[in-house]
């Protein structure tokens, strides 16, 4: 250690001492759930004033808060040490996930401090899921309430297995055994259906300081630990999986010719060199030649260790792939049964792609199925058809490549993931894989031996998809039907898609919700796909109003096949023609979701054509689509 100026010899001793005990104590990580009303504040503020990690500055600062503001009559106010954020103090409730560090002789811990609102289910999740231990509180005077339900079904579902729950406010029912008592046994039939395995109950006054660092002497009927005392002590079962080694690769680092490592974490297990390795979802095999860190190899890297592994012979392995034992591999899938949690303003929308990121993979996956929706206030199943924001949803997935992966509830490095909105890149939700779907499992693709260039090849054309989009009247299915009567003249194979035509057929069970219409364009765009490849130009004429489906489609086909046409209408133009009069009803409320009125249109960005249409005839517009399908 390198303190060794110090002087005298013996402060040297001391402080390896202290250093050393810190290095090796165990960090505990917490998250607390309750809201301002139950104490929340106070508790933390308490704990974190007996752990003495207060400077002397604070305290003079919060003793000076506490003539002033405090509501606890000019004694030391620990809610208002926790509660730094102004807009807390204006409004009264917490709003985001703050993290807060302590120690004691035996432990250290983070405590992700969580706000108990409803609308703030994200930050809820955001702090759980990386939570080993929740704290759960609730007021003795009111007992188990709905967001105390809401707070154990998420810890549930995010892993959290140990629950400490905090029975706070006793001072104010007389130290009172049998409230407390109903407490626990209400809370522990909770617990139980939600997964949690443990429960821990404790009596508290976090504004007496009863039974929270120190064990209170109010209540004799309790001889159970203070909550600090059940915090340095809890067992919390790391290795919950199976024991086999995993690391997910983060990056392959290639500093010269002769040295190529794969570098990451440790997430479960242990190796050496030697051992003999698979890289997932490939499967190639290996063994470990070396184990490098930055201070040296090691003979040995376990679960936590940030290491390179570097394979004795060179290896097709990249990024977001998983070297794992031979002995007991992850699985390897593509479409799951997976919970998400969802987050974002906008709907999920099963259909859309998203990225997915499990690991350090990302993959597109697509929600296939959403098969119930949770009540998180009541645990009821309810059916769904999107989920909106803070709504739980189990649901099927659809990835466009396999991952390797490990249920949540084994591990939550390979079974845990977010997805993030193309469009935005924002996080949308949080999930938890929690099996994967065996149906795919038996259906190969099937060799055909006349294929798609042969068909294509004796009717003489290369196939392509002209994908128009743009609103309804704005005149794609007037341009489409010129394009597609020149190329016939032309003696091309044709095939028109025409929004209206095809929702009276295949698409006839859908209606014009978002989610309607995505799974509108999905099928359309398989329906397309199948078009070309059987040697056609298709025409598709749909609104299509999403950018991503649009996108979705335009992933399914191949370089220089799909060639976005939009036709370009201002609004008030084609609400004036109204050709079928339903702009007329959509502006009287009859109709409701009307693309341009009450359902966005979102413009291409960079579409292959881009027809204005004000002012220009429909032959001349069409004959620049033909223009650009056939380069002229
Ligand atoms: S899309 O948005 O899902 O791509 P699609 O092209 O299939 O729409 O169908 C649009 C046609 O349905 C319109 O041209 C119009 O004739 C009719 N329609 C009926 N209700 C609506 C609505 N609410 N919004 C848009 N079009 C509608």
């Amino acid at each position: 250690m390198a303190v060794g100026h110090a002087n005298p010899q013996g402060a040297v001793t001391a402080i390896d001492d202290y250093l050393e005990r810190h290095e090796t104590k165990s960090l505990l990580r917490v998250i607390t759930c309750g809201s301002v009303d139950d104490g929340k504040s106070t508790l933390l503020g308490r704990l974190l004033y007996d752990t003495k990690l207060l400077f002397d500055d604070q305290l003079a600062a919060l003793e000076d808060d506490s003539l002033r503001h405090g509501t606890q009559n000019g004694e030391l106010d620990f809610a208002l040490l926790v509660d730094g954020l102004a807009a807390e103090q204006e409004q009264g409730i917490t709003i985001d996930v703050a993290y807060r560090f302590f120690s004691t002789d035996r432990r250290k811990f983070i405590v992700a401090d969580c706000p108990g609102h409803e609308q703030y289910t994200r930050n809820m999740a955001t702090g759980a899921s990386t939570a080993e231990v929740a704290i759960v509180l609730v007021d003795a005077r009111k007992g188990l309430l709905t967001q105390t339900r809401r707070h154990t079904y998420i810890c549930g579902l995010l892993g959290i297995r140990h629950v400490v729950l905090a029975v706070n406010k006793m001072d104010l029912v007389g130290y009172a055994q049998n409230i407390f008592r109903r407490i626990e046994s209400d809370y522990r039939v909770v617990a139980a259906q939600m997964g949690v395995a443990q429960v821990t109950a404790v009596p508290l006054s976090a504004l007496r300081g009863e039974n929270v660092s120190r064990r209170s002497t109010m209540m004799g009927w309790y001889n159970g630990p203070s909550l600090l005392e059940q915090l340095e002590t809890v067992q919390v079962d790391r290795a919950a999986g199976k024991p086999g080694f995993r690391m997910p690769v983060q990056w392959v680092c290639r500093p010269n010719q002769n040295f190529r490592g794969y570098a990451g974490q440790v997430v479960a297990g242990s190796i050496a060199p030697g051992d003999e390795v698979v890289a997932l979802p490939s499967g190639v095999r290996s063994r470990v030649a070396r184990i490098v860190t930055a201070d040296g190899d090691l003979p040995r890297a376990a679960a936590g260790d940030a290491v390179a592994i570097q394979l004795e012979d060179e290896r097709d392995i990249s990024r977001g792939d998983v070297i794992a034992s031979t002995s007991q591999p992850p699985q390897v899938a593509d479409q799951f049964a997976a919970h998400l949690l969802w987050m974002d303003a906008a709907a999920l929308l099963p259909g859309r792609p998203y990225w997915m990121k499990i690991g350090a993979r990302l993959v597109t996956a697509q929600v296939t199925e959403i098969k119930h929706r949770v009540d998180v206030n009541t645990q009821e199943k309810r059916p769904a058809t999107r989920l909106e924001l803070n709504e739980v949803g189990y649901c099927n997935l659809g990835l466009d490549h396999a991952i390797a992966f490990e249920p949540y509830a084994e591990s939550r490095e390979l079974g845990g993931f977010i997805l993030i909105d193309r469009q935005t890149n924002a996080t949308v939700a949080a999930g938890t894989l929690s099996f994967a779907l065996r149906r795919a499992d038996n259906i190969h693709w099937q060799h055909t031996d006349v294929d798609r260039a042969a068909r294509a090849r004796i009717k003489g054309q290369t196939p392509a998809c002209l994908w128009f989009t743009g609103l309804s009247g704005s005149g794609k299915s007037a341009i489409a039907n010129v394009v597609e009567r020149r190329l016939h003249a032309m003696g091309y194979h044709t095939y028109m898609l025409d929004g209206d035509n095809v929702r009276h057929g295949l698409n006839r069970d859908l209606g014009f919700t978002a989610e309607d219409r995505v799974e509108n364009i999905r099928r359309v765009a398989e329906v397309a796909r199948l078009m070309v490849d059987a040697g056609l130009i298709v025409m598709v004429s749909f609104i299509s109003p999403f950018r991503s489906e649009r996108g979705m489609a335009r992933a399914l086909f191949g370089e220089g096949e799909f060639h976005e046409v939009f036709v370009d209408t201002p609004l008030e133009v084609c609400a004036q023609r109204d050709p079928k009069g339903l702009y007329a009803k959509a502006r009287a409320g009859q109709i409701h979701n009307f693309t341009g009125i009450d359902s966005p249109y979102e413009r291409p960005e960079q579409p292959e054509l881009h027809l204005e249409t004000p002012g220009a005839a429909v032959e001349e517009l069409a004959q620049r689509v033909i223009d650009t399908l056939l380069g002229g």
